[in-house]
């Protein structure tokens, strides 16, 4: 991990041939590019969770838990850091360590040349969405949940999007790449992802593919639209596809 990785403003390069970004905290700052970029049809149709039309208060919401979750995580992992360094060959003794892992992690990925932000990315426990049987899904998330942080069994899932500026650039690979050897592997001990993406969308598959994804699954029907999204018309649905990125699989 980069030296800086540890400093107060952490920061964790990503390499890219263009432009000089990083893996950085959200900041109450990123509010309007944020609004305005979950705003854009090229992000908004992409994405599921995030309202829409997408507020100032959404934002809010979304910065109120997602920054204090990013406070507290750099908290244990400077804690962690200074008990022990990070190991990436940790499997069988990693009950015997502190890991992250407790609540998602999230990064801006941000230009470190004028602080701007250009997207998210997070990682946190699978919540099973694509099972369309909703026990099912929850037994599922409950047994996932409720691992100890550290344990090779957890199943992971990535998020992400980019103001579209900067979309097909290039970013989005080398933020997941990072995001995954700096962060996932050495202080979540992550041996399992999932990225998920919904069926027209080419680009974020492959991003997966890219960094070492590989397809497994394909669940048609999986989310219903938001309406507003479609000039009012209901019940239009779109199928996701899962790829999965395993520890020694990965590129
Ligand atoms: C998906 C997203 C993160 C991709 O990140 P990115 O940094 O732009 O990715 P890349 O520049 O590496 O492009 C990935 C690949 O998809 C291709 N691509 C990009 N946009 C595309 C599009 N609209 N249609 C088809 N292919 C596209 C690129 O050409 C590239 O392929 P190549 O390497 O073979 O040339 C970005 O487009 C985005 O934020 N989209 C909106 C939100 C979203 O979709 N989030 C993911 C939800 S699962």
């Amino acid at each position: 991990m980069a030296t800086d990785t540890l400093a107060s403003d952490f920061c964790v390069p990503i390499p890219h041939p263009t432009l000089k970004i990083a893996l950085t905290p959200p900041r109450e700052s990123d509010r309007d590019a944020s609004v305005a970029g979950i705003n854009d049809p090229a992000v908004y149709m992409n994405l599921n969770s995030p309202p829409y039309p997408y507020t100032d208060k959404d934002w809010a919401e979304w910065y109120a838990i997602n920054g204090g979750a990013s406070d507290a995580n750099l908290a244990e992992l400077k804690a962690i850091h200074q008990e022990q360094p990070p190991s990436v060959v940790a499997s069988r003794d990693w009950s015997t360590r502190g890991w992250l892992g407790q609540r998602p992690w999230t990064s801006t990925i941000r230009d470190v040349v004028d602080g701007r932000f250009i997207g998210n990315i997070s990682m946190g426990r699978e919540t099973f969405m694509y099972i369309l049987d909703p026990e099912e899904r929850q037994r599922r998330k409950d047994e996932n949940d409720k691992l100890q942080p550290g344990d090779p069994r957890i199943l992971w899932m990535i998020g992400f999007w980019l103001v579209p500026e900067y979309h097909r650039r290039g970013i989005m690979p080398a933020a997941l790449r990072t995001l995954l050897t700096d962060i996932a592997v050495p202080y979540m001990n992550a041996h399992t992802v999932h990225g998920g993406y919904f069926e027209n969308n080419l680009a974020s598959g492959k991003v997966f593919e890219k960094t070492g994804f590989v397809f497994e699954t394909f669940v048609p029907d999986v989310f219903t639209i938001n309406p507003a999204k479609l000039n009012g018309v209901e019940g239009k649905k779109v199928g996701t596809g899962i790829m999965k990125w395993e520890r020694h699989s990965a590129g």
